[in-house]
């Protein structure tokens, strides 16, 4: 027996002083601890020895089984160090290679036009709202005094997904969904994509940019609506630039107005100004008090509250703002068009 403990132990000193990883050391784990190593099967053969004999031989059967189990966890300590040398010089980094430049973006001239006019905007108080692209009907037009058959309803046509879903003709609807849940004094802005069917050309797009603008409180006025809108246009042109209302219909507003603001570039002194074409205004914006009606369906009492709104196209803005000529190269993403405003 004490022979054959003193081989079983050489045996295993030799394996493991050979092993160089930890499936080698597994395996010897194995081949001598396992359900048919070489301890076990002696531990098995005591039932062959005399009562006697067999207390002895457990106790040198488990003293050289520790001793192997000591060998054992020496040798994993050596070779995981060593394991762990080779995976760090594996993974050093070599800091002199050239870096990997990574190309940071740019804002799309949309974004930078919507980021001004919503920063003018904050700064005189007002939040920014928004709502669905897929609309209710109900929302999109008869909250706003359009009702089915409506006129206006042609100028604004549209995809429907169903017979009461569709996508929206302009962001009034966001006006219409903050009046119904929410109680005045209101100063809201909406941005956001609208849909309408039209063909596509330089100046068209059946996609395009909206913010609209609703302040509803006690006693809002057109002077109000005056202010604001003047206080925006010089903010967004420069100081020096007027504002016009012309009369106009909405059905949602009353009285309604179209805006021009006085031509930022040549202030109407050059017949052929590229941006306000001689004329001397550029047309920015349509605004009128909150039809009472309106107020009313929203469940608002128009008795005790009034108010104005707005709505501007956000692809017009930019596209004189940065003199593009043609609509279409806001959505086509051409990188060349598109990295003209890094930096901006
Ligand atoms: N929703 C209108 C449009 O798309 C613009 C507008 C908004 C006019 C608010 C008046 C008041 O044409």
């Amino acid at each position: 027996m004490k022979e054959k403990l003193d081989n079983i132990i050489k045996n295993a000193q030799a394996e493991l002083s050979k092993a160089e990883n930890t499936k080698e050391l597994n395996d010897i784990r194995q081949q001598n601890l396992g359900k048919k190593g070489a301890f076990t099967e002696l531990l098995k053969s005591l039932g062959s020895l005399s009562p006697d004999e067999r207390p002895q031989a457990g106790k040198i059967i488990n003293e050289a089984r520790m001793m192997f189990e000591n060998m054992l966890t020496e040798q994993e300590k050596k070779i995981k160090s060593l394991e762990k040398q080779i995976k760090l010089s594996l993974e050093t980094i070599d800091v002199t290679l050239p870096g990997e430049k990574s190309s940071i973006g740019s804002a799309h001239p949309l974004s930078l036009v919507r980021d001004e006019i919503e920063n003018i905007f904050i700064a005189m108080g007002f939040e920014i709202a928004e709502g669905p692209e897929i609309e209710l009907d109900h929302f999109n037009f008869e909250l706003l005094n359009v009702p089915k058959g409506h006129p206006a309803r042609d100028m604004q046509d549209s995809f429907y997904v169903d017979e009461t879903r569709l996508l929206r003709t302009h962001t009034s609807p966001v006006q219409a969904r903050v009046m119904t849940t929410q109680k005045p004094p209101i100063r809201i802005i909406c941005p956001g994509r609208v849909y309408r069917f039209d063909e596509v050309d330089a100046t068209h797009s059946p996609v395009f940019h909206q913010c609209e603008g609703l302040v509803v409180d006690r006693g809002i006025n057109m002077a109000h609506l005056r202010g604001t809108i003047d206080v925006f246009a010089k903010r967004m042109y420069g100081s020096k630039v007027k504002t016009r209302f012309r009369p106009s219909f909405f059905p949602f507003t009353e009285p309604s107005a179209e805006v021009d603001v006085s031509c930022y570039l040549c202030g109407g002194e050059d017949k052929n100004c590229r941006v306000c074409k001689g004329s001397g205004w550029i047309e920015i914006l349509g605004c009128g008090m909150v039809n009472p009606n309106v107020l009313k369906m929203c469940g608002i009492d128009p008795d005790i509250y009034s108010g104005f709104a707005f709505g501007m196209g956000i692809d017009r803005i930019t596209t004189s703002r940065y003199t593009i000529s043609d609509l279409r190269t806001l959505f086509e993403n051409d990188m060349r068009f598109l990295k003209q405003f890094q930096g901006l």
